[in-house]
């Protein structure tokens, strides 16, 4: 079925004794639910993480991704589905899981938007900014889902701050990826391009204590939106950041830029640039992965701080293993979402 000829169609969908909510234009599951107000329980939106499994007792649903990474062979016996990759084709009723604690977050939106700037940072970053109107709002570290006209859908994170009436983005080439690198390559100021969001929980919290953001790679926007948001929270100027930007070699480090624009608004902003392959003989920075200049970097009050992390699985992964495991920072203070 097309997009063009599911849109024209709502389903009804029943969760549970209590919570009904509708399901159109070939939405998925999760994004119907969370345009409803109801915080289903998801990471990625993408089908890799696995957390918006569920189950179907009655309706017809076709999945976007045949054999998403998410969705293990036990879940498929067990007749479990991922929400992000179920799309109604009937009414329905499901059990999800849902997690009262994201209640009250921006509900995406779909648009059709127009690229107005863009910008080569490194040799295979690129920056978009989208006119997107002012009253598309966000939290800083979220995420949208972009598509180009003929595209297949994407997770990227805004780097910016709400309320500017863009986002802008930051898209990685991936080597042989089916679509970062028409992102990176293809488009320019004009074009237009699906995007829907926001999404992601992530998102920078005001507790007032001091920061850390950790990136590695593709993971550079939301951890400059995090620190953005930061700086333009109350009490800012009482505030630390120590920020880590990982890369292969000197050229993908590009984190100077935004993490210098911070240092009149806050009390102390550290940035730890780490090289991991090819460290130039006079390198002076951290080398190695970023979970180990994190672990070097004498930083002994990371259990009082609240702690971002973006970046490819791997990192996140040895990052938060890192944090919890060996330096005792409760689970509460880390927010991650991981790029699958
Ligand atoms: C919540 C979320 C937020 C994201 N934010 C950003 C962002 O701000 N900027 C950004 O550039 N990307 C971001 N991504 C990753 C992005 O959505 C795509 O996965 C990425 O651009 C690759 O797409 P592709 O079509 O080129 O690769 P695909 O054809 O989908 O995959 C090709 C191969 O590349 C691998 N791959 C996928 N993503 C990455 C990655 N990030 N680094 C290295 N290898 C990868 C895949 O595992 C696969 O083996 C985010 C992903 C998620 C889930
Ligand atoms: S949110 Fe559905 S698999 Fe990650």
């Amino acid at each position: 079925m097309s997009r063009s000829e599911v849109a024209t169609r709502t389903f009804q969908v029943r969760d549970g004794e209590t919570r009904r909510f509708d399901c159109t234009d070939g939405d998925t599951l999760l994004r119907a639910a969370l345009r409803a107000g109801v915080p289903a329980t998801y990471e990625c939106n993408s089908g890799g993480c696995g957390s918006c499994k569920f189950t179907l007792s009655d309706g017809e649903v076709r999945q976007v991704q045949e054999s998403p990474a998410g969705l293990t062979e036990r879940d498929r016996r067990k007749g479990r589905l991922l929400a992000c990759q179920s799309v109604p084709t009937s009414d329905c009723t499901v059990s999800l899981l849902v997690d009262p604690v994201d209640s009250g977050l921006p509900a995406p939106v779909r648009r059709r938007a127009e690229i107005v700037d863009a910008r080569m940072l490194t040799h295979d970053l690129r920056e978009l900014t989208i006119s997107i109107g002012v009253d598309a709002t966000f939290l800083p570290g979220q995420f949208a889902m972009l598509r180009r006209p003929d595209g297949e859908e994407r997770a990227y994170s805004m780097s910016n701050l709400p309320g500017e009436g863009v986002w802008q983005i930051q898209i990685k080439r991936v080597p042989g990826g089916a679509e970062s690198g028409a992102f990176v390559d293809d488009l320019g100021v004009g074009d237009r391009i699906e995007v829907d969001g926001p999404y992601g929980h992530a998102h920078f919290r005001p507790t007032g204590r001091d920061v850390v953001c950790i990136a590695g790679g593709s993971g550079l926007a939301p951890m400059v939106s995090v620190a953005r948001g930061l700086a333009a929270s109350d009490g800012a100027a009482e505030r630390r950041l120590h920020f880590f930007y990982g890369g292969r070699a000197a050229r993908d480090l590009c984190a100077g830029e935004f993490v210098a624009e911070l240092a009149g608004e806050l009390a102390e902003v550290t940035l730890v640039d780490v090289i991991s392959d090819e460290v130039p003989p006079d390198w002076a920075g951290a080398r190695g992965f970023v979970h180990e200049a994190v672990a070097t970097a004498g930083l002994s009050d990371l259990a009082d701080r609240d702690i971002y992390v973006a970046g490819p699985p791997p990192m996140t992964d040895a990052v938060v293993r890192l944090l919890v495991r060996e330096l005792q920072v409760p689970v509460g203070q880390i927010h991650y979402d991981r790029f699958f």
